[in-house]
């Protein structure tokens, strides 16, 4: 089928991609002629895993295009997607000025019947106000034979967006035209996943009730490891203990120093604001879910401080950066917040991140924070060790080299990367969050 994809941001790009390697023709839209240019010669402006090699095979096979007309992919496709950036507000709501002004751009090239597609993450109801956009604009009522709006949710994770994408738990097709969920049908059929059918409104609140619920997972398994710290018990045996119950699952129940990204600090609290503006009461439950992530951090830097006493130009060493491994993507990371908490206490930070680094560079260029190129040179000279991203290849960097490095043996492990008794076997002094 012919699609167009508005938004070629990590979410525009690797549905594109994905839609492109299934044997879809999709042209890529994006008004950044520079971003468009790179992207026609094959190159990514960020790091996502398989990303690049399934951009190149699909340019080559010439099933994938890029452009910076909207109207040229509204005439060549039957179907537009909207991916395009809806960042959040101060007061909490959600700025949806990127939609409408794309929506603004899409009415008037309209010729034949189209589907308009929302892959953005938005406040329900968005899809009745794009649909009025366009109405307005067309200034007649038969518009409603001219195009359908659909919600089509995307689940993807950054670092395993194109597995998320090719292999997804579910797909969810929001719309009340027929038409268009038989186009949506057709489009999806070279995916092996439930298809789940809804209308408009329930697509949009199933991507912040789903976000929002694994926030929840999160900052309740951070909690719970407090409560396991208190008591000399191992939070990870308990999230093994929780989670083999079906019900509860043990995904995302890893306890750490907190999530962080763009998508869930941003999703709870649009949605506390939606449960505001529309019940006239705050989302309670989402708001301690807020506080707890909020106060984590305070959490586990007190652990520092109780045991380094003073922090005050002393060396640490910060491995992770981002604000998750398989990603370059520092927007919101816990990882950077702990850096500079760390600097603006005096402390000389060197940091190590295997992809973060570039990203990272310009935020302490006027600070004493070193940039490592490695872990082991992230150490060298340092009286601690802290773990703020949960990179898989820290786990097999030689302790025994680690500490030949370091001045003091301290090791703080904010995301429970390494095996306790081990880093306690090397000598260290070894604290995680919630393990003993
Ligand atoms: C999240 C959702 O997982 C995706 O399903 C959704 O499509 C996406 O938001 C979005 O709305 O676009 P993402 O933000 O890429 O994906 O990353 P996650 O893997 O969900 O991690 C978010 C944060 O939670 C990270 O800081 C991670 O370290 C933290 N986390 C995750 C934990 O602290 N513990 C866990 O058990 C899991």
């Amino acid at each position: 089928m012919k699609l167009c994809i508005i938004g070629a941001g990590h979410v525009g790009l690797v549905t594109g991609a994905c839609f492109a390697e299934v044997g879809h023709h999709v042209i890529c839209i994006d008004n950044d002629q520079r971003k468009i240019d790179m992207l026609a010669a094959g190159k990514i402006p960020l790091y996502e895993p398989q990303l690049e090699e399934l951009l190149s095979r699909n340019i080559a096979a010439k099933r994938l295009f890029f452009s910076n007309s909207v109207k040229a992919g509204v005439d060549a496709s039957e179907v537009i997607f909207l991916a395009v950036p809806t960042p959040l507000r101060a007061d909490g709501t959600v700025d949806l000025s990127c939609i409408e002004q794309v929506v603004r751009e899409i009415a008037p090239a309209l010729g034949a019947y189209r589907i308009i597609v929302d892959k953005s993450t938005v406040p329900v109801k968005t899809g009745e106000k794009m649909a009025e956009i366009i109405q307005i604009i067309r200034r007649h009522n038969a518009a409603s034979t001219l195009f359908d709006i659909v919600s089509n949710p995307e689940f993807l994770r950054e670092g395993s967006a194109v597995r998320d994408t090719l292999h997804p738990d579910r797909i969810v097709i929001g719309s009340s035209s027929q038409r268009a969920i038989a186009l949506m049908r057709k489009i999806y059929e070279p995916f092996s996943a439930p298809l789940l059918i809804t209308d408009v409104n329930s697509a949009e609140l199933i991507k912040h009730a789903a976000n929002s619920f694994l926030a929840l997972k999160i900052s309740y398994i951070n909690m719970v490891a407090r409560i396991c710290e208190a008591n000399k018990a191992d939070v990870k045996k308990v999230a093994d203990g929780i989670g083999l119950d079906k019900r509860i699952g043990r995904g995302f129940l890893d306890a750490g120093i907190g999530y962080g990204g763009s998508c869930f600090p941003k999703d709870v609290a649009t949605f506390i604001a939606i449960c505001q503006q529309q019940l006239g009461r705050p989302f309670g439950l989402l708001r301690e879910v807020q506080k707890i992530n909020d106060t984590q951090l305070e959490y586990f830097i007190s652990k520092i401080r109780g045991a380094l006493q003073v922090l005050e130009g002393r060396k640490i060493a910060v491995w992770g950066l981002t604000f998750k491994p398989d990603t370059d993507d520092i927007r919101n990371s816990v990882a950077v917040a702990l850096v500079n908490l760390l600097i603006s206490e005096g402390v000389i930070v060197q940091v190590y991140d295997p992809k973060g680094m570039e990203k990272s560079r310009r935020l302490w260029a006027k600070t004493a924070a070193r940039f490592a190129s490695s872990p082991l040179e992230a150490v060298q000279g340092a009286e601690a060790l802290v773990i703020a991203t949960e990179w898989k290849e820290f786990t097999s960097v030689d302790l025994r080299e680690v500490k030949a490095r370091m001045q003091a043996w301290f090791i703080f492990d904010g995301r429970n990367l390494l095996n306790p008794s081990v880093a306690r076997q090397f000598g260290f002094s070894y604290y995680s969050i919630g393990r003993f």
